[in-house]
């Protein structure tokens, strides 16, 4: 995609959970771009955070009712990200920057299933969304569909987004099925509605799902990775995240802080001299080490190196094979150096 493109904010309206959902026109009438815009894609954009520094955020493609036109929903967060500013500051005629489209779970990766499950947490529901309204579109047309059952869990009853839309499909087709667990609010179980967190034996109701999609933050998805995985050993797993993961470590003890060298193995023999703390994408971002990357949460895999030396925590990610750890592989974005000589061989391709 040209780097310059543009969407113009042409709608915004509120969404339950501190979700706003904004329409965007496309500036641009290029074909390639827009056959790449489509629901369960997402779409990395280019706009400043609170403190006007410009930063990238990728956002699932919840609609396209038009070639040009384009849905997403934006959480906000209360960090001063990208999020937040585009919650405060876009409005009707505004503009953003779009960089890439990317993504690979769309209709087409589920749409001739039998039968496929999705769990998502609070705002992970985005790219359920976005399936289920294609999967609806093929019903109403007499296409065959799967029969899909959404476990969907929110802190409160107050932040169930799409709450409407989800309740109508649920009532009135035949193929879905809705579950929604709230786990902060007390409530009584009834039908849909189910007090905490789902456990492994809650998730049987989905039956034998070939496919299960997976959306949620990193934590979540690597919880309900390990449920399902255990629980539906034959299904596929379909899994997006919406944020990085966090060094365990550093959660319990901020005092842990070291010195870290890492050497950087790409002809350049630079070196870099840093602390613990942050992942190393972050501190080559930082270091303005040119690193490729896309999601930052382990599942494209385009930020792979080879790591060896040193002490480094490495946090789960949903891309590299056993193998390819005993190997030496990691991902930029899931690694945390700790301490010591640390060399970083960038050019881990696959
Ligand atoms: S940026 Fe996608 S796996 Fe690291």
């Amino acid at each position: 995609m040209n780097s310059i493109t543009q969407a113009r904010c042409e709608s915004t309206r509120p969404e339950a959970g501190e979700i706003k959902v904004f329409t965007f026109s496309v500036q641009s009438s290029c074909k390639k771009l827009l056959n790449e815009l489509q629901p369960g894609r997402h779409v990395a954009i280019r706009y400043p955070n609170t403190s006007d520094v410009s930063q990238q955020r990728l956002y699932s493609v919840i609609g396209k009712p038009e070639e040009d036109i384009f849905e997403i929903a934006i959480k906000k967060s209360g960090g001063g990200g990208v999020s937040d500013h585009i919650h405060e500051a876009l409005m009707e005629g505004s503009t953003v920057t779009l960089d890439y489209v990317a993504g690979d779970i769309q209709l087409e990766s589920i749409g001739n299933l039998d039968r496929l499950g999705m769990i998502a947490g609070g705002i992970g529901i985005t790219l359920p969304i976005a399936l289920l309204r294609g999967i609806t579109e093929k019903a109403r047309i007499g296409h065959r569909v799967p029969k899909t059952t959404l476990v969907l869990c929110v802190p409160k009853v107050a932040d169930i987004p799409f709450l409407h839309e989800l309740l109508g499909l649920d009532l009135t087709s035949t193929w879905f099925t809705l579950r929604i667990f709230v786990t902060q609010d007390s409530i009584q179980a009834c039908n849909r509605f189910n007090p905490g967190r789902p456990t492994i034996d809650s998730l049987y109701f989905m039956g034998e799902p070939q496919a299960i999609v997976i959306c949620g933050s990193h934590s979540f998805v690597q919880a309900f990775r390990e449920h399902t995985s255990s629980l539906f050993p034959f299904a596929k797993l379909l899994i997006e995240s919406f944020t990085s993961p966090k060094p365990q470590y550093l959660q319990k003890d901020r005092s842990d802080d070291q010195s870290i060298r890492l050497y950087i193995d790409d002809n350049s023999g630079e070196v870099i001299e840093t602390l613990s703390g942050r992942s190393l994408l972050e501190i080559l971002e930082s270091s303005n080490t040119s690193v490729r990357s896309q999601c930052k949460a382990g599942i494209c895999g385009k930020c792979r190196v080879r790591i060896s030396g040193g002490e480094c925590r490495f946090e789960p990610d949903f891309c590299l094979s056993k193998k390819d750890k005993d190997d030496g592989y990691a991902l930029a974005c899931c690694t945390f150096p700790i301490s010591g000589n640390i060399s970083v061989g960038l050019r881990a391709t696959t």
